[in-house]
């Protein structure tokens, strides 16, 4: 079947989905189980059970603390959960360390950038390549076993800088990037072992108004070309506007599932937001064609807090 095809099947087959907490879905990707992650007392996440439909978009949403990022850092082999356990494309993942979770196809990105500043853009794309030439000594070694793969590699970051418009900066240290930039180069490289499930967590934000678009249309187009995409947001704007399917998480429960004007219409997650922050604009279609995505003040600071050759030791692991 063309991807077209089973893209279009998989978001329309959302419409028979019951709109409860941990529906299942018709083609899940991900399936968590009983997955908690304590603090100190505090219950980072406390989630029952999620299914993530395949070929969709899904936005994760939920007030500040709710355990979005401590969801997807346990997914991701970053962080060990105290129980649970997960499968992702029929693979059980618990216990797994992130370098295989990422092998395996599912890939995340960071709400703070890990582009390494003081490596060209280009080389931080190639650290994402799966596989990467050198890995054996004895290949190593040998020039002409790496050297063919290395090329490979090199044309596809190249490839995908040029989708992304950074192929004129691959020489620049990624420091040198904005913060909206090095949030492109983070997806990007991402992208160089084609995954087949991309989390990506808060893409939009300190991303500057003239590249919010464009990053948008990044993030259908690998929808569409059969990437299946999980990403958290505050903007809802942004998670109106692209996402197929939308899941509420607060407290570290999933609270409320459902297509996006569904449920940012429900109360429960409207109280879930409010009860939080009392300012959270719910998002509207309208402002996204007059382009407003982002209030262009707010995009200026954050990106000058973002100072190009701290920031991204300060938050290396
Ligand atoms: N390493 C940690 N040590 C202690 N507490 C943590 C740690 N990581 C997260 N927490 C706590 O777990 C809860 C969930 O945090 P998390 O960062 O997952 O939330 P989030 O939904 O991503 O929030 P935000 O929207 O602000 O990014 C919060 O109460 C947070 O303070
Ligand atoms: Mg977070």
């Amino acid at each position: 079947m063309p991807v077209e095809d089973v893209v279009a099947r998989a978001r329309n087959g959302l419409a028979q989905i019951p709109r409860v907490p941990g529906a299942p879905k018709p083609d899940a990707l991900l399936v968590a189980d009983g997955v908690r992650r304590s603090f100190g007392g505090v219950n980072a996440v406390d989630v029952e059970h999620v299914e993530i439909q395949k070929h969709v978009i899904t936005a994760l949403i939920g007030p500040n603390g709710a355990g979005k990022t401590t969801f997807f850092n346990l997914m991701t082999g970053f962080d060990k959960p105290d129980t649970g356990s997960w499968v992702f494309d029929g693979t059980p993942l618990a216990g797994v360390a992130a370098s295989r979770v990422a092998k395996s196809g599912m890939v995340r990105t960071f709400q703070l950038t890990k582009a390494l500043a003081r490596m060209t853009v280009l080389d931080n794309m190639r650290l994402g390549a799966r596989d990467q030439p050198g890995e054996g000594l004895f290949t190593a070694l040998v020039k002409p076993l790496w050297a063919p793969r290395e090329r490979a590699i090199t044309e596809k970051a190249m490839t995908l800088l040029e989708r992304f418009k950074l192929d004129t900066k691959k020489d620049d240290f990624a420091g040198s990037l904005s913060g909206g930039q090095r949030k492109l180069l983070e997806m990007a490289r991402a992208l160089m072992s084609d995954p087949t499930l991309v989390m990506l967590d808060e893409p939009m934000a300190g991303v500057n108004p003239a590249l919010t678009q464009s990053l948008l249309g990044h993030i259908t187009d690998l929808r569409d070309s059969g990437t299946t995409v999980l990403f958290v947001e505050h903007d809802m704007h942004m998670v109106r506007h692209i996402s197929d399917w939308v899941v509420v998480m607060a407290q570290g429960k999933v609270v409320a599932e459902g297509p996006p004007s569904e449920v940012m219409a429900d109360q429960a997650v409207i109280d879930a937001y409010l009860g939080a922050h009392h300012d959270t604009d719910l998002g509207d279609d309208a402002l996204l064609d007059e382009g407003g995505v982002i209030d262009a003040e707010a995009e200026a600071e954050a990106d000058a807090e973002l100072s190009p050759t701290t920031k991204a030791e300060e938050k290396a692991p």
